[in-house]
């Protein structure tokens, strides 16, 4: 046990830590940018369907639906293919209009989930083509699909999902702009910028993992707190999700994302002297609209712990914790900013005595409904 751990005190630690790494694996192969190479095997052959889609459908639960969400903005910005992205047991119970011309993408890391399972079966019945987004080799939603990329992150023992998350966000980056590629829906100067970037973000997980100090001590601060809400914008939104899940699922402290401007339809009720809010703030083209977000929160005596990006001079005068993470283009974002939120939520488990690892009443695959 202690040996494959590799010398870290649990396996999700060891997973947030393998990173940097396995986002190189993930892209490996399939990414090399300057040899302005940008290919997926699996995709290949399907390159006219993508071309040709109206519409592609994800389907996805837990953090999996999270990767998705990322996806739905990569893809509707990038490849210009309107996105849906649907909890996999609501899809299949729901009566949902499929199409042979939809493409859905099932995400799963174990590929054993029954729900997104029978959502594939479901779609595949109607006719649509699916593509599976599976970390392990042979499983059944890889074997179910038509075609699909694996995420090579290697096998993930922690019951919370950490590197698998963020090699399916890496593969889906790539397939979204090697579809925006075929389609023409991207300027190719920005592709080469993309592809460039892509191949610096185990660089810039590597920078992100060194805040593991500051983090244990802001965990420190708030280990003992009842609820915690966790606010983003744009790509940051679906970070924000996954922020919170994590949280819950290994700390059990109640906590809850939130798009940061649907706030005031709700969590701003909840707010005062005693809440922490995560506010993942990263400088991109909602920066402005989320530093008035951190204003409204402050105005209530919220306690405000800011992820922004490095040399930011405005939030830290706003907040009580700030959290810098290298500059990323907003569109890739997720695959930094996410590592923090992390290490947060392992740091408060373990100092609340949880088990890590195996978190009550959680399972790591979910094969029955
Ligand atoms: C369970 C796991 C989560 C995972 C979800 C979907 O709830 O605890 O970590 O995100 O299932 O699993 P999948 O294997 O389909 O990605």
């Amino acid at each position: 046990d202690a040996i494959e751990k590799g010398g870290y005190e649990h396996f999700m630690l060891k997973e947030i830590f393998e990173q940097p790494r396995s986002i190189m694996d993930s892209m490996r192969g399939r990414l090399i940018a300057d040899q302005n190479h940008l290919m997926m095997g699996g995709i290949r052959e399907y390159a006219n369907k993508f071309v040709a889609a109206d519409r592609i459908l994800i389907v996805a639960c837990g953090t999996s639906w999270h990767a998705g969400l990322v996806a739905e903005y990569l893809f509707e910005e990038f490849a210009r293919i309107p996105v849906e992205v649907e909890y996999a047991s609501e899809f299949r119970y729901r009566n949902p209009v499929i199409r042979e011309t939809d493409i859905v993408i099932a995400i799963s890391q174990s590929g054993e989930t029954a729900d997104t399972l029978a959502a594939i079966e479901l779609a595949k019945s109607k006719g649509a083509t699916i593509f599976g987004v599976c970390n392990v080799v042979g499983s059944s939603i890889a074997r179910a699909s038509d075609a699909g990329a694996y995420t090579h992150a290697g096998p993930e023992i922690g019951v919370a999902s950490t590197k698998a998350f963020t090699a399916q966000v890496t593969v889906l980056t790539l397939m979204a702009l090697m579809v925006a590629e075929k389609r023409g829906t991207i300027e190719n100067s920005k592709l080469r910028q993309l592809m460039v970037e892509m191949e610096n973000i185990p660089a810039k997980v590597e920078q992100a993992l060194k805040l593991d100090a500051q983090i244990q001590h802001i965990a420190d601060v708030f280990k003992d707190v009842p609820n915690f809400l966790y606010l983003g914008r744009g790509y940051n939104f679906p970070v924000a999700l996954e922020g919170a899940l994590k949280l819950k699922e290994i700390s059990y402290i109640h906590a809850e994302g939130y798009p940061a401007a649907e706030m005031k339809h709700g969590p701003i009720a909840l707010i005062d002297e005693n809440m922490p809010v995560v506010v993942i703030a990263t400088k991109d083209s909602s920066y402005e609209k989320i530093v008035s977000n951190i204003q409204e929160v402050k105005a209530r005596k919220g306690r405000i712990i800011a992820i922004v990006t490095e040399g930011d001079d405005v939030i830290p005068e706003m907040a009580e914790f700030v959290i810098e993470v290298p500059a990323a283009d907003e569109a890739l974002v997720p695959l930094v900013s996410v590592i923090p939120l992390q290490l947060l939520s392992y740091h408060i488990a373990v100092m609340r005595g949880c088990n890590v690892d195996q978190p009550r009443n959680l399972a790591k695959s979910v094969t029955v409904e």
